[in-house]
């Protein structure tokens, strides 16, 4: 096996924004993906940086009163913080407001510029008279030019589904100022994208894309490329363009030279030789890991510069699909909009690192990470499956057997079974498809623990003529734990250094195949928790009132027109992807009459509901609406009730449906009510 070199990307994360458990699908991949190329023992580096420009984060640090420059200082530490949190090893953490990246975006800018890819066209945009600023599209709102909705985003409808120019938006109004945008001309630079075409056509067949990628590729070819406007107005937080007094790059052209920004200030601390990497024939593998709604820029742009400054491009960009929690888009106001540091206050971040392994592919599907099956999964796999193994032979070895392992395998038979798993596992995890990886090493799980169920250790050790047989199951059992802990490393490092610890013995792949005979170990302790329902509940909890806090700052510190459209931005979520009316027929609705409500004790959250839906029939729901109401608002009202969904223990109780209300959360929640003359039990259509 040769050494292979090999620059890995995670997309780089806005600095206006906290980091989320969608950005850390992408980190997890990302980092389980460099470990394991390291610990094959390539030269292997993992990259990143924050995405520190852009109007956004100019206009939000003036909301916060401090400059750009301490917004995204302060962010890059609480980023940072979080990603090292979930265990991820970056060989550099950088930042794209740096020298070497307007080093690297003014060079590759010219290289454009002087190979004639670079136009110019004055084009009229809407402009902030009141804040002398042009409007970036979603700084813009207004009325629907097709169906007249009112409050419409500045490039489409919600309502309706129409999409827009800006320009055309009836009443516009300004975001950032309330004030009415008028229309400028400025003059704007261009990249000439179409003149890659063919280059592109030809790249995207190299066969090193994802099929799905390349098929969107193949749609977005057919409706021809369009040229690609790089420059904005000050005011931007950004880049000035070389030769353009007043004009700066547009984020996007910055970002991704970040990444050879990052590298090369890696390169520049570490002495590794950044040429060797980039230049043209080079032999290194570059890849960037990114997000399904990032492809066009990093499989069309991203390359395109490349080629035309005279670069070398990446190898294969690897795209993954969006995370949904609970089956839906994360959510704010159902506590699902989950930030890492809030899953860190209370939960394990291997558990994470193990789900999403367990559940990621090679494709851009997207990932549901349900809470229940996350619990199930990580309880049943590493707590009762491989923890099991070792906590069920090592007590044995310490109190016994003087803490040593037996100077014989056992089952050597089994042993090769394990040992030569090893090539196809790490074949899965070449090809990122780890969920192949963890599925067949859970195979081996379950043999090694039907092992240690057929040979009974428990009992050997109390017959005094099969102490050594004892002995010799027993360290088999421990051995066939560190083989799987071994190919588990890349997942769970923590877990892996303390079982490394344990084993008094490295894990890796050059060692991994010969068993630990004659080796003394240390005392075992529990390597992981069972998943605590209560502290998942606490996380849920804890984002909804994130979201709480996150109003109240906007609202101190913006002015009243702002305050407004920030709450509605916020809050408002995004309309979920279409249903068939079948989809839809499947909810039973009934109107539901509440004849009692009481608190509950024990969950500040909850009001108990008795339902009245008709019939003589009667429901008991839970709902989370203590906050907005008291119990003696509710009785004697009627509302609206799922009635088909399947019930749910609770810790205090069966949840037999669910009552329908609307708003972001806490007190700021409205029951449905239907209208004066509904009875229980009819059916809402
Ligand atoms: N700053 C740009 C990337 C520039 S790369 C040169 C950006 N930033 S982002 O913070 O919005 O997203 C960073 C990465 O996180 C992207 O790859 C994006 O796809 C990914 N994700 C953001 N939300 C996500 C989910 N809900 N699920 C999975 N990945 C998601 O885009
Ligand atoms: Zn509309």
């Amino acid at each position: 096996m040769s050494t292979r070199k090999i620059l890995v990307t995670s997309a780089l994360p806005y600095a206006n924004g906290s980091i989320h458990l969608g950005h850390m699908l992408e980190h997890i991949q990302t980092d389980i993906w460099a470990r394991f190329q390291k610990a094959r023992g390539h030269e292997c580096y993992f990259v990143c940086a924050d995405d520190a420009h852009g109007t956004p984060i100019m206009l939000k640090a003036q909301e916060q009163g401090i400059t750009p420059e301490q917004m995204i200082a302060r962010t890059q530490i609480e980023h940072e913080a979080d990603f090292a949190g979930f265990g991820i090893d970056f060989d550099n953490y950088y930042s794209t407001h740096s020298d070497e990246n307007r080093e690297f975006a003014s060079h590759i800018y010219t290289k454009l510029h002087d190979n004639g890819y670079i136009k110019r066209k004055t084009i009229s945009q809407l402009f902030d008279p009141e804040k002398q600023m042009f409007l970036p599209d979603r700084f813009v709102k207004g009325d629907c030019p097709k169906c007249g909705a009112l409050d419409q985003n500045g490039d489409s409808c919600d309502v309706c589904g129409a999409t827009y120019s800006p320009t055309e938006v009836k009443n516009a109004r300004s975001v950032v100022s309330g004030a009415t945008p008028v229309l400028k001309d400025s003059e704007h630079y261009f990249f000439d994208l179409p003149a890659f075409s063919q280059m592109l056509q030809d790249w995207t067949r190299s066969g090193s894309l994802q099929e799905e990628m390349a098929n969107k590729l193949q749609e977005w070819f057919k409706d021809g490329l369009q040229m690609w406007d790089i420059s904005r107005d000050a005011p931007y937080f950004g880049f000035e363009i070389p030769g353009a007094p007043g004009k700066f790059f547009y984020v996007w052209l910055d970002a991704p030279i970040g990444y050879l920004a990052s590298f090369k200030n890696l390169c520049d601390k570490t002495g590794i030789d950044f040429d060797s990497f980039w230049k043209l024939d080079s032999d290194a593998e570059v890849y960037h890991f990114i997000g399904k709604d990032i492809i066009y820029f990093h499989s069309l742009f991203w390359p395109a510069m490349l080629h035309g400054a005279g670069m070398r491009k990446p190898n294969a960009i690897f795209a993954h699909g969006f995370v949904t929690v609970n089956g839906a888009k994360m959510s704010k106001s159902r506590g699902t909009f989950i930030k890492a540091r809030t899953y860190l206050d209370h939960l394990n971040p291997e558990y994470l690192r193990y789900y999403f392994a367990s559940k990621l592919s090679s494709s851009i599907i997207d990932l549901d990470l349900n809470l229940d099956d996350f619990s199930q999964k990580v309880n049943a796999d590493l707590v009762g499956k491989v923890v099991n193994i070792a906590s069920r032979c090592a007590s044995f070895i310490t109190k016994r057997f003087d803490g040593s392992l037996s100077a014989t395998v056992a089952e050597p038979a089994l042993m090769t079974e394990f040992v030569n798993a090893g090539e196809s596992i790490a074949e899965s995890f070449e090809n990122r498809e780890f969920a192949r990886a963890i599925r067949d090493i859970m195979t081996l799980a379950d043999k090694a623990n039907q092992y240690i169920d057929a040979k009974a250790p428990w009992v050997l050790v109390k017959d005094d003529s099969k102490q050594q047989e004892a002995h010799d199951v027993c360290s088999m059992g421990i051995n066939l734990f560190r083989v799987l802990m071994h190919y588990l490393k890349p997942v769970l490092p923590l877990m892996a250094a303390e079982t490394e610890a344990f084993l008094n013995s490295e894990l890796n792949w050059s060692n991994y195949k010969l068993p630990l005979t004659n080796h003394a170990i240390n005392p075992f302790k529990a390597l992981m928790q069972r998943v605590d329902p209560v502290k998942i509940n606490a996380m849920l909890e804890a984002s909804k009132e994130n979201l709480q806090q996150q109003t109240v700052t906007t609202d101190t510190t913006v002015g009243k027109t702002a305050k407004v459209e920030k709450a509605s931005n916020t809050e408002r979520e995004p309309i979920s992807d279409t249903i068939s009316i079948d989809d839809f027929a499947k909810i039973d609705l009934r109107v539901a009459k509440i004849i009692k409500a009481s608190a509950v004790e024990g969950a500040d959250k909850l009001v108990q509901l008795q339902l009245d839906i008709g019939g003589g029939e009667t429901r008991q729901v839970f709902a989370g609406i203590k906050a907005a109401y008291s119990p003696e608002q509710l009785e004697g009202r009627l509302t609206v009730m799922v009635a088909n969904l399947a019930p749910r223990k609770m810790r205090f109780g069966l949840s037999e449906g669910m009552v329908l209300a609307a708003g972001p959360g806490g007190s700021d929640l409205f029951i449905l009510s239907p209208d004066e003359g509904a009875q229980p039990g009819m059916r809402v259509k």
